[in-house]
């Protein structure tokens, strides 16, 4: 079902291109319906000749005119536009905020009556791939909730959770380690004597093929552990080279230390909230 309340956009930057793209593309949303609102004026006009969507002369222009209001700008610079904002009447309204680590509480206190979600799509959310967290505040209608997710199912699978835990979410669907992994067995390839261009297609379909396996036996991934381990085999070899190495820790080290930074963000924040 179409989403037919009006959309804005605060910060018409990467992530609001993605979800921009997404909408109209899908035919999730009609870009008459969207006004965004951005600093750098080249930038609104080449969002409006691409998309057809409609350009605010302010911040305060582009609030005033939605009914779902993404505020779509960098961490560091949210308290400013919710500062901006405060003197606006949001009842009626729903304000979704994707900047990372930043907390519902910082839309709750500063735009009165507003209802606030937290959303944080990942970047294969761009291709519909994505894994994205959603968290709802309880001022959230059953109308609002359904758009919102309306919105983000066309990006991918939705994970909605209580705001304490995004964070986690933020660091799990992280790409670039993913990527790192694949780009470290490419390496070993070459390593190895196989061409950069075979290796990446070889690696590529091995880890296609695991990804098949692993959708073909959802929660058993202990069992294709064990079933891909021959004991004295080849692969349990490389399991305790993995070992040796210290794999497991660092790989749990990489994700505790994104969700800290993640929640780095959010503590600063609610410390100048108190
Ligand atoms: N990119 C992603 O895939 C992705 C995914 C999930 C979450 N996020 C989060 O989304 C947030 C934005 O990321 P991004 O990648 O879209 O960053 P970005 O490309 O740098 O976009 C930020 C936009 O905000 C605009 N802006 C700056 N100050 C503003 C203000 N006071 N009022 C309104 N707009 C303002 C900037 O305009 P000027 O350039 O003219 O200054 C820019 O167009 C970040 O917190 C990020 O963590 C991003």
């Amino acid at each position: 079902m179409p989403v037919t309340r009006k959309i804005s956009f605060i910060g018409g930057g990467k992530i609001t291109e993605i979800l921009i793209a997404n909408m109209t593309a899908r035919a999730v949303v009609d870009p008459a319906l969207i006004t965004v609102s951005n600093p750098g004026k080249a930038r609104l006009e080449d969002l409006h000749k691409r998309f057809g969507v409609n350009k605010a002369s302010s911040n305060g222009d582009a609030a005033a005119s939605g009914d779902i209001i993404f505020v779509c700008v960098r961490s560091e610079i949210a308290s400013a536009v919710a500062e901006e904002l405060g003197g606006m009447d949001f009842s009626g309204k729903t304000v979704v905020t994707i900047s990372a680590g930043v907390p519902m509480k910082l839309y709750r206190e500063k735009l009165k009556n507003a209802s606030v979600v937290r959303v944080m799509p990942n970047p294969p959310s761009k291709i519909g791939y994505g894994a994205i967290a959603v968290s709802f505040d309880d001022r959230i209608d059953g109308k609002a909730r359904e758009d919102v997710m309306e919105i983000f199912s066309s990006m991918g699978k939705c994970f909605v959770l209580p705001e304490e835990k995004i964070n986690i979410l933020t660091s799990i669907t992280c790409p670039a380690p993913v990527f790192a992994f694949c780009s470290a067995i490419i390496q070993s390839s070459v390593l190895l004597g196989i061409d950069h261009a075979t290796s990446e297609d070889l690696v590529f379909h091995t880890i296609q093929g695991c990804l098949k396996e692993w959708e073909h036996n959802p929660g058993q991934m202990a069992k294709l552990l064990t079933e891909t381990s021959t004991p004295g085999g080849i692969s349990v070899q490389q399991l305790f080279s993995l070992d040796k190495g210290g794999f497991g820790g660092v790989i749990k080290q990489t994700y505790v230390d994104g969700w800290a930074k993640s929640k780095e963000f959010g503590d600063r924040i609610l410390k100048s909230l108190d």
